[in-house]
């Protein structure tokens, strides 16, 4: 039995968790920091890192307390060290690493988006690859084969900006603010998706790759040309529609990828995973072809340490240490 102690400061959320064997989560302590950031629209990167550095102590000291265990007591201590933003990152990784030297622990640098595709074991502890992964964040919109716990195919990833991202900058657009994916996801409930037809892009190219920021534009371009004639919008079918383009991408490529790779197993990652009608697209849609859906919990959707703690347990288990030079990495690739 192991037990890993997990740091995640890569964004806004300052997290930390301990997690045994892997899938079983003894502790998951999130200090988010929308509310500050909230304050100015969007994610100010050096404000993320002063609060990331406030928070962490005690985030750990209480992952720890709630798993009833201590540093002594655990195996390994992992970390996000990328992708994300850099001072935000590197909170966490000094933080991991003073604690690993300190305690004679192995340290583990772990990937964001491997941590993301991992909250998928932690909801269901059956699940396992080979699969196919939807990961759409704030950050990434990535189709991947997921291959074994460790290896990982990039079928096709966003050109531009990410999903989360068109959410965020819609919501702006249509007054609600930061953060944007629950704001039109909870508005949206109330509209009707087919009250205006934005595109669809990509939809009609072969593979694998997104692009959302025509989509973001075409939403700008429709409220302007409302406000040029003087004409009202109405906020809940702009997010409805825009939300229902979204889904129909995601869901309509994913769908040929399954297709193409023969998977049968379909899993999604991410902040936006937690949207409630790409959550509704993909279940009707699996349903529809027969597949197997596994979508997180929704606290796990979005970013928390105990993620960190279950991809960081397969490299453990391959002894994928690192060592006191590691370091943060804002653009790291999924490998
Ligand atoms: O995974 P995450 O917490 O951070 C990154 O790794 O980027 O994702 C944050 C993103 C934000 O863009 C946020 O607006 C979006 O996830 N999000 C949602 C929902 N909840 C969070 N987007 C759509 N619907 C939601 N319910
Ligand atoms: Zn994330």
């Amino acid at each position: 039995m192991s037990k890993i102690l997990a740091i995640e400061s890569s964004c806004d959320e300052t997290a930390a968790s301990v997690v045994e064997d892997g899938r079983k989560v003894l502790s998951n302590i999130i200090a988010s920091q929308i509310k500050t950031h909230e304050l100015y629209g969007g994610v100010v990167p050096e404000i993320a890192s002063r609060k990331h550095l406030e928070a962490i102590d005690l985030c750990i000291s209480q992952a720890l307390l709630e798993a009833g265990t201590d540093l002594k007591e655990v195996d390994a201590v992992a970390v996000t060290y990328g992708p994300g933003l850099v001072g935000a990152l590197l909170v966490g990784v000094a933080e991991a690493k003073a604690l690993a030297y300190a305690a004679g622990k192995p340290l583990i640098g772990v990937n964001h988006i491997r941590g993301h595709i991992a909250a998928n074991y932690i909801t269901n502890p059956d699940w396992e690859p080979p699969y196919l992964c939807l990961i759409v964040s704030g950050g990434h919109t990535h189709l991947v084969l997921v291959k074994d716990y460790t290896e990982f195919e990039i079928l096709g990833k966003t050109r531009d900006d990410a999903a989360g991202e068109a959410f965020d900058k819609v919501a702006r657009a249509i007054g609600l603010g930061y953060p944007g994916g629950p704001k039109i996801d909870r508005v949206a409930k109330e509209g009707n998706p087919e009250a205006i037809h934005f595109p669809r892009p990509c939809l009609d190219e072969e593979g694998y790759s997104f692009s959302f920021s025509g989509l973001k534009s075409a939403v700008l371009n429709y409220l302007n040309q409302l406000d040029m004639k003087g004409e009202t919008y109405v906020q809940a079918d702009v997010a409805a529609s825009f939300q229902q383009s979204i889904v129909d991408v995601l869901v309509t490529k994913t769908m040929q990828a399954a297709k193409e790779f023969g998977m049968k197993k379909i899993a999604l990652a991410g902040g936006v995973s937690a949207n409630s009608a790409i959550r509704a697209g993909f279940e009707k849609a699996c349903k529809k072809h027969g597949y197997e859906l596994n979508i997180p919990e929704l606290v796990y959707c979005t970013d928390n340490a105990a993620m960190i703690g279950c991809a960081g347990y397969y490299q453990y288990l391959q002894k994928d240490f690192a060592d006191l030079s590691l370091n943060a990495v804002p653009n790291d690739g999924l490998k």
